[in-house]
C-alpha cells in the first residue's frame, strides 16, 4: 500500500487553515500543523501533529523538516488585514515576505519541493476588467497585496532556479465555516464584513457601510464571496496537481458572482433573524468598487467546482460556527 503523503500546514489553527487541515485528513493525508496561535485557535485543530511555533523560526523549521518526512507545505500563516498593512507595513513585509522567504529557503535545503501558497485577490488592486482572470495585470494598492505579489514572483524564480513546484491560490472574499459544525471558532481576529455584521447585531452598535456612492446597483461595493469549503477543495486539487505535474501555477478562487454590501446585510438579517443596525460612512481607502473572480482556469485545469454559490449558506455556516459570546464580549469588555 502506498504511504500517505505528509503535509505541513502553517497557520493550520486559523480560519481557513484549520478547515483545510480537516479536509486533508479526510482525504487520507498526514498533517503537521504549525501555528503560533496569534489568531489561530488550538481547539480548531482536531487531527494531525500540532506544533505551537512560528514559521519564521528557522531553527524550528529545520527541526520540523528533519523530524517529519514532509512532502509538501501549505502556507496559510500570514497577517491579513489590509487596513493594518497601511499602518504597519514593516510588520507585513517582515512576516509575509521575509519569513516566507526563510521558510522557502529552509524547504529547499531540506529537499521539500511542493508548496501551496495562500495568495489574495488583493494582488490585482483596482482591476481594469471584471471578472478578473489570472492573466490580469497585478497592481496591488496596499502593502498586504504587495506582500502576496512579491511571494508569487519569488515562487516563479524559485521554480526556474531550484525546481520548487508551487500553486498560488488567490482567494477573493473568504466566507462561511465548517458545514459539519465541528470547527467552532471565536473569530475575534476576523475583521471582515460578515463577522462585523454579527458583532453589530450582538452589541447593538451600528456597522458603518463604507460608501454608498459607487457605480453599482445600490451604490455599495460588490465582492465575490467564496466558501472556505470551496477554498479547501481547491487547495487539495492544487496540491495533487503539483505532485503529478511539477510546475508553478496560479488560480483565482471565487464563484464568479458578486454581492453588494447591502445585499450581504440583507442576507445576514434573513439568516440570523436579527436586524443589522447600520450607518452610512465615507468610502474606505483602497476599496475597489467591484471585485469578481474569473475562475475558469481553476475549473478547467483542476476540475474545481465550487459547491456553495449561495450567500445564505456562507452566512449560515459562519453564524453556526462562531462562538457568539466572544464576539459580544470583545466589544463590551
Ligand atoms: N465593509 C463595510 N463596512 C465594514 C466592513 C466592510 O462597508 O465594516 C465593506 C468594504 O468596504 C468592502 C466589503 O464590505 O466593500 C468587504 O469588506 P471586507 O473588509 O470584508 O473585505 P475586503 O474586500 O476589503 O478584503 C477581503 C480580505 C482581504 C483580501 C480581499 C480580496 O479581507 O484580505 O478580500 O478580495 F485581500
Amino acid at each position: 500500500m502506498q504511504k500517505s503523503k505528509k503535509i505541513l500546514v502553517t497557520g493550520g489553527a486559523g480560519y481557513i487553515g484549520a478547515y483545510v487541515n480537516k479536509l486533508l485528513q479526510l482525504e487520507g493525508y498526514d498533517t503537521v500543523v504549525l501555528d503560533n496561535l496569534y489568531s489561530g485557535e488550538r481547539n480548531s485543530v482536531h487531527k494531525g501533529f500540532f506544533i505551537e511555533g512560528d514559521f519564521g523560526d528557522e531553527f524550528l523549521m529545520n527541526q520540523i523538516f528533519s523530524d517529519h518526512r514532509i512532502d509538501g507545505v501549505m502556507h496559510f500563516a500570514a497577517y491579513t488585514s489590509v487596513g493594518e498593512s497601511y499602518l504597519n507595513p514593516m510588520k507585513y513585509y517582515a512576516n509575509n515576505v521575509s519569513n516566507t522567504i526563510s521558510l522557502l529557503n529552509t524547504m529547499i535545503k531540506n529537499g521539500v519541493n511542493h508548496f501551496v501558497f495562500s495568495s489574495s485577490a488583493a494582488v490585482f488592486g483596482i482591476p481594469l476588467v471584471c471578472p478578473i482572470k489570472e492573466s490580469a495585470v497585478m497592481m496591488p494598492i496596499n502593502p498586504y497585496g504587495e506582500t502576496k505579489k512579491i511571494i508569487e514572483k519569488i515562487l516563479r524564480d524559485y521554480r526556474t532556479a531550484y525546481g520548487l513546484s508551487s500553486s498560488s491560490l488567490r482567494y477573493f472574499n473568504a466566507a462561511g465555516g465548517d458545514p459539519a459544525e465541528e470547527i467552532i471558532a471565536k473569530r475575534t481576529h476576523v475583521h471582515n464584513l460578515i463577522p462585523i455584521a454579527f458583532r453589530s447585531i450582538l452589541n447593538n452598535t451600528p456597522l458603518t457601510i463604507y460608501g454608498t456612492d459607487y457605480e453599482t446597483n445600490d451604490g455599495t461595493c460588490i465582492r465575490d464571496y467564496i466558501h472556505v469549503h470551496d477554498i479547501a477543495t481547491a487547495h487539495i486539487l492544487a496540491l495533487e496537481q503539483i505532485f503529478e505535474n511539477p510546475g508553478c501555477t496560479d488560480y483565482n478562487l471565487g464563484i464568479g458572482k458578486g454581492f453588494s454590501v447591502k445585499e450581504v446585510i440583507d442576507v445576514v438579517e434573513k439568516v440570523t433573524g436579527h436586524v443589522v443596525p447600520y450607518q452610512i460612512g465615507p468610502r474606505r481607502q483602497g476599496d475597489p468598487p467591484i471585485l469578481i473572480a474569473g475562475s475558469e482556469k481553476a475549473q478547467k485545469n483542476l476540475g474545481w467546482n465550487p459547491l456553495y454559490t449561495d450567500l445564505e449558506s456562507m452566512v449560515a455556516h459562519t453564524w453556526n460556527t462562531t462562538v457568539r459570546e466572544e464576539l459580544f464580549s470583545e466589544l463590551s469588555g
